[in-house]
């Protein structure tokens, strides 16, 4: 069985855990335990060919932030910056460079298999980054984007099918 690698990045707190958490357990945890790295592995059939993806789960940037602060920080609309700063990271480090994203020709095609989250989708009260902001972030990397919930179970396996999708692409 072939194995895939997916790295899952982000901010502190953002629910990167609870994702992977979910993807993988099939649970959700309300409270908060700040990781400094995780690597889970399981089985997932995707367009009818099996394969074992392999999930790093990441330490975010402000991972001893306090509890209360996570909840504000999680729709914010900074977490959309470091969005756009771990995009460049990725592809300095893997030694390629970015698609020309200022055409006014349309969408981009992302040169590496990249997939956006806009996690917590169940906290509607706190919502900072409107959809419209993430469909034309998607449009202008040529990356799909999914807006999830680990809580309610919303596009969590759909993440994960498409980012082996991408790869298998590649
Ligand atoms: P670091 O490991 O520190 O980088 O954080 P993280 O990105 O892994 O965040 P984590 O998944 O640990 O989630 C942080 C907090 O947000 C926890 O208290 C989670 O229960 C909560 N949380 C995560 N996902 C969701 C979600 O989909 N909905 C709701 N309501 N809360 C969530
Ligand atoms: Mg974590």
């Amino acid at each position: 069985m072939r194995v895939f690698s997916a790295v899952v990045l982000g901010a502190g707190g953002v629910g990167k855990s609870a994702l992977t958490v979910r993807f993988v357990q099939n649970t959700f945890a309300d409270s908060y335990d700040p990781t400094i790295e995780e690597t889970y592995r399981k089985p997932i059939k995707v367009d009818d060919g099996f394969c074992m993806l392999e999930v790093v789960d990441t330490a975010g940037a402000e991972q001893f932030t306090a509890q209360s602060e996570i909840y504000i920080q999680l729709t914010e609309e900074r977490s959309m910056r470091d969005v756009e700063f771990l995009r460049h990271q990725i592809y300095r480090i893997r030694g390629v460079p970015i698609p020309d994203t200022g055409s006014s020709l349309g969408s981009s095609t992302s040169a590496l298999p990249i997939v956006i989250v806009g996690a917590k989708s169940d906290l509607i009260s706190e919502r900072e980054v409107s959809r419209d902001r993430m469909a034309s972030l998607s449009q202008e990397w040529g990356c799909p984007f999914y807006e999830t919930s680990a809580k309610m179970n919303w596009n969590v396996t759909e993440v994960f099918e498409e980012i082996v999708r991408q790869i298998r692409a590649t």
